[in-house]
């Protein structure tokens, strides 16, 4: 980094404890630019966490909720601009254009780095430049990997607590001179002296910015989510990432979870399914009447680490230690175990405030509180929303609730060697098109369907939601290189298994979202889930049948469980149908993706995408 030498400031003291001595020097150059009042080196304790949380209700950005009802539980509501990942403002900044590839944002490092000097001078004046240590994965672990996150935010401090093993135990781990992926991030608000700040600090102008080869990460401008708690999106996947293609892992985008079937067999199972598409819920599921003896057990809800074991097989760990979890919609219907990890120990992000100090959200309950404060702290009521159409809260609001409170967590969640994966599944939100669950022939094809994956896009990125868009491998804001290079990457990964002569983890593509004229879902989702997987550990035993058709296999009506629901012949034909037509233009769009990717794309999936349309055309 060619940032100014510290520049005659008082020198920033480091606690005793500390002994990295490159750390300690960053630290001083970053502090140096970014010009804080004051630094404060995290150790990660109760104290230090009760502390910032007192601190942030004072200061008006947290809200303490009512004790009796919901336990050491916050409420923080942010600016109305600073309320998703904001991807058009997010860089890949390789030396190499080309590294990034068409589907990310790209400025040449040396320009992007001077912006970055001009935007962080001065950028934590008035404020506390909180040192946060955290290791992704389970502290000591061959699979894990340690960042340090320099922030003027006691919000992203907090959530980092819940989301990571955080604290004075990582310096231990670190050592003297362990390697550790630098995060700086600033909302970018400068305090005058003596002004007053206001409870959501953040700026018009937003950097999520990547440096692959040096992994290292700069965050300007935002307070929310994956644009700052930077362990998650950016590290765990985008910098993750391009570790992984040259040191031969994968980092993805996935939920991991074990299903045990009545006589005792446990599966493992990675999902990678788009941001607000279920993968929190399949994580967490619980199985339905009439399947009962089986059951779901949670490893991950977002991100996998899969790395080749001394056996050759694709062992898969959960880098986090929390959720960050979608609010909308969870209910102790949809999602139980959800709920039951919110008990207390959480704090809740642009959720409504009941009148008795609790939270509450579109879908919590049937019947909606009669009164509320919103999370734009308006009143809200029924009729108002039903007049307005505004809602109660924001569709992307998230709940930061530790793993370890969750009752279906798995006995394996923190085994530092992970578990065996056994299938990948992949899925979108199509509202037509694509069928309940196709699995593919071989491992091209199922990259192949991962790669020309569809899905509508949601609230838990700004922008325009529910279009179609492509989204490779649920990866498309997340790859931290050229896509072209990720599909090699798996295809590779493929084929060093099939030499190997493990058995090939099965791929199989979901879409749980499909709807019928009368604009509802078809399928019932959530739980009754749990039907199409036990189908899927069928296959990987090879004692269920399917039916196949142009572009893989699907069960039929009878090869599905169906004790204790009553899902009708016409309605799984509603799910399962494969339209030829729609097909036909579906694949026009995987061409309009490839010519997109074209160079270094892999000659077998456009070989893969003539394959199949020679199949649908006879
Ligand atoms: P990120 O945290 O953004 O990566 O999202 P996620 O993939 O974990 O999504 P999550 O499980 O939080 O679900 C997002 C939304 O989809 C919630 O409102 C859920 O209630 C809804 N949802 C989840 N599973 C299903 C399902 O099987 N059917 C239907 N119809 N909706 C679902
Ligand atoms: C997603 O958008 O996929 C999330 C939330 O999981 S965030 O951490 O904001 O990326
Ligand atoms: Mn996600």
């Amino acid at each position: 980094m060619n940032h100014p030498a510290f520049n005659g400031q008082a020198a920033v003291e480091a606690p005793a404890w500390i002994r990295h001595r490159k750390l300690i020097d960053w630290v001083q150059r970053v502090a140096a630019l970014t010009k804080p009042d004051r630094v404060v080196w995290c150790d990660g304790s109760q104290e230090e966490y009760d502390r910032l949380c007192a601190q942030m209700v004072a200061s008006g950005t947290l809200t303490q909720l009512n004790p009796a009802k919901r336990p050491n539980s916050y409420l923080a509501c942010s600016d109305p601009s600073d309320v998703a990942r904001v991807e058009d403002r997010t860089f890949i900044c390789s030396q190499r254009k080309e590294d990034a590839g068409p589907t990310n944002n790209w400025l040449e490092p040396a320009d992007m780095r001077s912006t970055l000097d001009g935007l962080f001078d001065g950028a934590m004046r008035g404020r506390t430049m909180y040192v946060v240590p955290f290791s992704m994965g389970p502290l000591g672990s061959p699979i894990a990997h340690i960042g340090v996150e320099l922030s003027d935010s006691p919000y992203v401090v907090t959530n980092m607590r819940i989301m990571t093993r955080m604290g004075r135990k990582v310096y231990d781990a670190l050592g003297e001179d362990g390697d550790f992926v630098p995060c700086v991030h600033s909302v970018g608000a400068p305090l005058a002296a003596g002004a007053k700040d206001v409870p959501w600090p953040c700026n018009d102008t937003k950097y999520i910015v990547h440096f692959p080869e040096s992994r290292e990460i700069w965050s300007y401008g935002s307070g929310y989510g994956g644009n700052a708690l930077l362990g998650k999106k950016c590290f765990a996947l985008r910098i993750a990432s391009t570790m992984g293609r040259d040191e031969g892992w994968l980092a993805e985008h996935m939920l991991i979870l074990g299903v045990t079937s009545p006589e005792g067999r446990k599966y493992h199972v990675a999902a990678a399914f788009p941001s607000a598409c279920g993968k929190t819920n399949f994580a967490m599921l619980i199985p339905p009447k009439g399947l009962n003896g089986w059951r779901i057990s949670t490893i991950g809800d977002d991100i996998a680490w899969i790395k080749p074991g001394s056996d050759g097989r694709l062992y898969a760990i959960n880098p986090e230690a929390g959720y960050f979890g979608v609010a909308p919609g969870t209910s102790e219907k949809t999602n139980f175990n959800a709920m039951a990890s919110l008990k207390e120990n959480v704090i809740f992000t642009n959720v409504a405030l009941t009148d008795d100090g609790d939270v509450w959200w579109e879908g919590m309950t049937d019947e909606p509180p009669a009164h509320l404060i919103d999370w734009q702290g308006k009143d809200w009521t029924p009729a108002i929303a039903k007049e307005t159409g505004r809602k109660a809260a924001h569709p992307n609001a998230r709940f930061t609730a530790p793993a370890s409170q969750c009752p279906s967590i798995d006995a394996e969640w923190e085994n530092p060697a992970g578990v065996a994966i056994d299938a990948f599944i992949f899925g979108g939100r199509r509202s037509t098109t694509v069928p309940l669950v196709t699995e593919a022939r071989n491992w091209v094809e199922g990259v192949y369907m991962a790669a020309t994956m569809g899905s509508e896009t949601t609230a838990a990125a700004a922008g325009r939601q529910g279009v179609v868009r492509r989204d490779p491998f649920a990866m498309l804001p997340f790859c931290g290189y050229n896509m072209s290079d990720y599909f090699s990457h798996w295809l590779r990964t493929g084929e060093r298994l099939a030499r190997l002569n493990v058995q090939m983890p099965k791929i199989f593509c979901v879409n749980w979202f499909r709807k019928g004229a009368d604009g509802k879902f078809v399928w019932p989702g959530f739980g009754e889930n749990m039907r199409v997987l036990r189908w899927m550990v069928g296959r990987v035993e090879g004692d269920a049948n399917g039916a196949e058709h142009a572009f893989g296999i699907s069960p039929a009506y009878d090869d599905i469980d169906w004790s204790g629901l009553d899902f009708t012949r016409d309605q799984y034909d509603e799910v399962i149908s494969v339209d030829d037509a729609a097909w036909r233009e579906e694949l026009d769009l995987h061409a309009e993706l490839f010519d997109r990717l074209e160079r270094g794309l892999p000659p077998a999936l456009q070989e893969t995408r003539t394959a199949l349309r020679n199949r649908l055309a006879a």
